[in-house]
């Protein structure tokens, strides 16, 4: 989708910017690791066509993605000069599928690409960043958020269920479940048996505010 195509978000440790073509080299190492394309549900690519699929995220009007970048732990001020914001180090994506427009359910997934890089709050503070962007730009109304997640991948349920999001679905015959945004409603309609869950502090992120977060990326 073009509309996030010159637009950056300053968060407090990561920073989102438009997936483009000087991305694509690192994104395709990523890509290699058996265990990212089992858990992001993907096939691998040729380089040639990690560049095609580039083009479509920028030019489909059914996707939107960012890229992640890390905040220079040194940096003073939100917003970065050029330089310095593209000399920052990729750490991930985040991304919206709309199968059906914006009248259906927008698909939402997140990668941290390394383990060194998980556990250091960047997934929460970006997919914050980008449900507030998604449901206040586009906008996508937030009961239309939803994830679609493999059963084992308890890092990723636990933390979209962090943000607000309840499991509405298992679909044991795919050894997935469907979790969608909805803002205090109690998990009770589904059967989770079976899924290692705890209990989790919901981080509001509709409360966030991209005031002075925002910047062009050229
Ligand atoms: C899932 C993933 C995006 C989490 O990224 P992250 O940057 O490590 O997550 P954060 O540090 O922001 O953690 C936010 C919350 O998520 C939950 N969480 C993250 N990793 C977890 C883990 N290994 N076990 C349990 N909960 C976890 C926690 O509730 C955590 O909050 P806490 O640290 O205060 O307890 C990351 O593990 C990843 O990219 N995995 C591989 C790709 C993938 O599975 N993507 C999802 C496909 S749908």
């Amino acid at each position: 989708m073009r509309l996030n195509e010159n637009t950056v978000i300053y968060g407090d440790r990561v920073i989102l910017v438009p997936y483009r073509a000087e991305h694509v080299s690192t994104y395709h190492e990523w890509m290699k690791s058996p265990e990212l394309l089992q858990l992001t549900a993907s096939e691998p690519l040729s380089w040639q066509e990690e560049m095609e699929m580039q083009q479509k995220w920028h030019l489909d009007e059914d996707k939107l993605t960012f890229i992640l970048l890390e905040r220079p732990p040194s940096s003073t001020s939100i917003i970065l000069p050029a330089e310095e914001l593209h000399s920052c180090r990729m750490v991930g994506d985040v991304n919206l599928f709309l199968p059906d427009g914006l009248e259906g359910d927008g698909e939402c997934e997140i990668m941290i690409a390394s383990k060194e890089d998980r556990r250091r709050g960047f997934a929460r503070e970006a997919l914050s960043l980008f449900l507030y962007y998604l449901t206040t730009t586009l906008p996508l109304p937030p009961t239309s958020l939803i994830a679609r997640i493999g059963s084992a991948n308890i890092p990723s349920i636990t933390l979209f269920r962090k943000l607000g999001f309840v499991i509405t679905k298992h679909v044991k015959v795919f050894d997935e479940v469907e979790l969608r945004y909805s803002a205090g409603a109690m998990e009770d309609s589904v059967d989770i048996a079976g899924l290692k869950l705890g209990a989790v502090e919901v981080f509001d992120w509709e409360n966030v505010s991209l005031e002075g977060r925002k910047g062009k990326y050229d």
